[in-house]
């Protein structure tokens, strides 16, 4: 997530506290120092959160030669077109979620290969990746493996929609608000359009049509 900052938590609730203790976690490089040397150092707020890998090259050798995509905008990269009759009733109800839902449907969507389907040793099939049948990614989430303190079941499913929804909120923290203010917006210019034709039917008014 190379354009989110650990500091950026503090607006899904975390304190000033959590944020500096979770950042400590990780280590960065930084410099150069008085000597021109890279040295390294615990991350803090500001940092950006950290690249498991050090570059692509090194993220496609350890992943069968595929690297797995930033994830920082992805859920509003892939946002897969619906098609016709769909996307018109995505006008009306205002649907703008393919990218979180495609993310949701890739992680629960492994399965095994119908008959017919040819899937390399190092793929893995799943009918929902956007560009094939198979991904270089297995399946990365499976029950049980983090604990919810508020007692959310701990199945993949629930794992794959909090995850969605977390790079959704990467992709674009501030879409709430957005659409809050749009929609006020849309209001206002329904009054103004209303007034606008009031107040010109009322300058023309005294004026009378030529016989
Ligand atoms: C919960 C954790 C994870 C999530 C939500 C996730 C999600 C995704 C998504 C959405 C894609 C992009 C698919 C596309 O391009 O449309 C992807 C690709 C990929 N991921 Fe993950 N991933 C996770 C963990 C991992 C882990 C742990 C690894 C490696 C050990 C990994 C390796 C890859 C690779 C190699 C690709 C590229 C696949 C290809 O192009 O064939 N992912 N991942």
């Amino acid at each position: 997530m190379s354009l989110v900052s650990f500091r950026d938590l503090e607006e899904l609730g975390y304190s000033p506290e959590q944020v500096k203790a979770f950042a400590a976690e990780y280590t960065v490089t930084d410099g150069p120092n008085a000597e021109g040397d890279m040295f390294e150092r615990p991350a803090v707020g500001s940092d950006k959160f950290p690249s498991p890998f050090p570059n692509t090259e090194a993220a496609a050798a350890a992943n069968n030669g595929a690297a797995p995509p930033d994830f920082s905008l992805l859920a509003k990269a892939r946002a897969p077109e619906r098609g016709f009759p769909t996307f018109i009733f995505d006008i009306f109800t205002l649907y703008a979620e393919n990218g979180p839902d495609y993310i949701y449907s890739l992680l629960t969507g492994y399965q095994d290969p119908p008959a017919g389907v040819e899937v390399p040793d190092t793929a893995h099939y799943n009918p929902y990746f956007i560009a094939g049948p198979a991904l270089a990614m297995a399946p990365p989430l499976s029950d049980g493996v983090v604990t919810y303190e508020d007692g959310s079941p701990e199945t993949v499913d629930q794992y794959a929609h909090d995850v969605a929804a977390f790079m959704m909120w990467a992709a674009e923290p501030k879409l709430v608000e957005r659409k809050a203010l749009g929609f006020k917006v849309m209001i206002f210019l329904s009054i103004f359009a209303i007034l606008l034709y009031l107040s010109k039917k009322a300058v023309w008014a005294g004026l009378k049509e030529r016989d």
